[in-house]
């Protein structure tokens, strides 16, 4: 079947639409019954988008239906555009976080005023749209598929590893937590498995590596990965796991009860995997009286639930198998990983740079997260005097065991461009774990001037230059292409994400960083 020209467009509107931050704002303002109609509208669109393509070929009256569905799903992406920069801009104003400058494009309004203009214009979007709907109901066009295809767009969540990382020295925990989870086949409970260890350690990662192993996606009937952050609320946890479950995004009602019920529907006697990413909730009662007696109670013998999580306390309270404890990689990994990155980019792996790299590396405690960064940082560096200096500034103390990653990563921005600093730091407007868009990126970078053009660039490409480079040096990460709509979207770890809340934070000067 035709794929139509119209679909990424009106898909990516409609993933807009079903945008956390964009909910946010439309709930705020009353306004969040028109949003959600607006996205069924979409939807409704979406699935029959294909028979409409290949009917306009013949049919001048659906080919005229098309264009005024082209100009609207553009009007709606204004709009919501609009709910968009709003919400970026009242989060910087509750946080109180991000500095004045970061956000100057994203000006003060009225709320009153804003509401009343929003709601008069998504109103109208949504008259539009839905004559269109209603016109389409009489075309008698056939569903696509594509729609059951998608992996929960809707979803701010990412299971796959990148592409282009490339893990060291884990294949050992990986094979362990593999064969335990496969171990638990014959059991009818649901079992927990805590994966623990301290932040930038690779958690994630590991996790990332079970779930996509290829006998772990055999076994389970259902996979689920969902990232828990510091939203443990029982509703919210709910609803995504149905929804991951149902592989699409549901109206679902606000009582623990009837969710229950819903999710012994999704799950029913069906083996699964549920990975919940970042658990941060140290409150028993919580999981012992609420969660753990729904989760616990659905899904055929042999269903697991793969936690990570920073805290030991937070990994007892959960498991009911031994939780797995992650350690630092060892001096071999530590300097493989390390050196994969720092040589792969023109620097030449010369002796006098190996022995100063070998006493940074052990700086940073075979802790993945901070061998990255700092490999990204030294990949720029071809002189043996800039690696001394590295090597001479304050990367933390690690006298008695004791590592930390923060002041590596601070030492690493230390050494950003003035350009690059400001770009990175507008990124804490985002939530944390939120997938970002790297058009979307740049023009709220151009828009606020922290980028300029250069002889040989312009500023889009400038724009994709600082991108590309924040991504290589680990200070953006999990890069990916999608393929409906097309866009490219990136990812920052919690950790980055708490740097650029931090330089961006008006106590934070350049120079309290120095
Ligand atoms: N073994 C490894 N080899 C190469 N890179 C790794 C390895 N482990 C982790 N990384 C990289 O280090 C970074 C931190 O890893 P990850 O996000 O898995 O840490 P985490 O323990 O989950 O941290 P947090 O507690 O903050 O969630 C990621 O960019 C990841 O790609
Ligand atoms: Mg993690």
């Amino acid at each position: 079947m035709a794929e139509s020209l119209l679909l990424p467009l009106v898909r990516g509107v409609a993933s807009k639409a079903a945008d956390a931050i964009v909910g946010t704002v439309t709930r705020m303002c009353g306004l969040d019954d028109d949003r959600r109609t607006l996205e069924r509208q979409l939807l409704a669109v979406e699935c029959k988008l294909a028979s409409a393509e290949e009917r306009s070929m013949t049919n001048g009256y659906v080919k005229s239906w098309m264009k005024e569905l082209k100009s609207v799903a553009y009007k709606a992406d204004d709009v919501l555009d609009d709910f968009q920069y709003e919400a970026l801009r009242r989060q910087f104003k509750i946080g109180r976080s991000t500095s004045n400058k970061v956000l100057g494009y994203i000006t003060r309004r009225n709320p009153l005023l804003f509401r009343f203009e929003m709601s008069r214009k998504l109103k109208n979007v949504l008259e539009k749209i839905s004559k269109l709907v209603e016109e389409m109901n009489k075309f008698g066009l056939e569903n696509s598929v594509h729609r059951e295809e998608r992996q929960h767009p809707w979803r701010q969540t990412l299971s796959k590893l990148d592409d282009s990382t490339k893990i060291f020295g884990r294949d050992d925990d990986k094979e362990v937590v593999v064969k335990l989870l496969l171990d638990q086949q014959e059991l009818q409970k649901v079992q927990v498995l805590p994966i623990f260890g301290m932040g930038g350690l690779g958690k994630t990662t590991l996790a990332k590596m079970v779930y996509s192993d290829q006998e772990v996606q055999k076994h389970f009937q259902l996979k689920m990965w969902h990232c828990v952050s510091d939203n443990f609320d029982a509703i919210a946890l709910l609803k995504s796991i149905i929804e991951l479950a149902v592989n699409k995004r549901c109206d679902l009602p606000d009582t623990i009860e009837l969710l229950q019920k819903q999710l012994q529907e999704a799950i029913g006697q069906k083996r699964f995997i549920l990975v919940l990413d970042d658990v941060w909730n140290e409150d028993k009662r919580m999981w012992e009286d609420v969660l753990k007696p729904l989760l616990c109670s659905v899904g055929g013998p042999g269903s697991v639930i793969v936690v990570t999580c920073r805290s030991k306390q937070v990994a007892s309270i959960m498991c009911t198998v031994k939780p797995h404890e992650l350690v630092f990689l060892s001096a071999d990994d530590s300097w493989d990983l390390f050196s994969n990155k720092t040589f792969s980019n023109g620097v030449e792996e010369q002796a006098e740079l190996v022995t100063i790299g070998r006493r940074i590396v052990n700086k940073c405690g075979g802790l993945p997260l901070a061998l990255k960064t700092m490999g990204g940082l030294l990949s720029s560096k071809k002189h043996v005097h800039e690696w001394k200096s590295i090597e001479a500034s304050n990367i933390g103390d690690n006298d008695g065991g004791k590592y930390e990653v923060m002041p590596i990563l601070k030492l690493s921005y230390k050494h950003l461009s003035s350009e690059m600093k400001q770009c990175f730091a507008l990124c804490a407007i985002f939530p944390k774990d939120y997938e970002m868009q790297k058009d979307f990126l740049i023009e709220l970078w151009m828009a606020n001037g922290f980028i300029q053009e250069e002889e040989t660039m312009d500023l889009i490409q400038k724009g994709e230059f600082i991108f590309d480079e924040l991504v290589w040096r680990s200070f953006l990460q999990d890069k990916k292409v999608l393929e409906y709509p097309r866009m490219v979207v990136c990812k920052m770890h919690d950790l980055m994400h708490d740097l650029a809340k931090y330089v961006s934070n008006e106590c934070a000067s350049i120079d309290e960083l120095n």
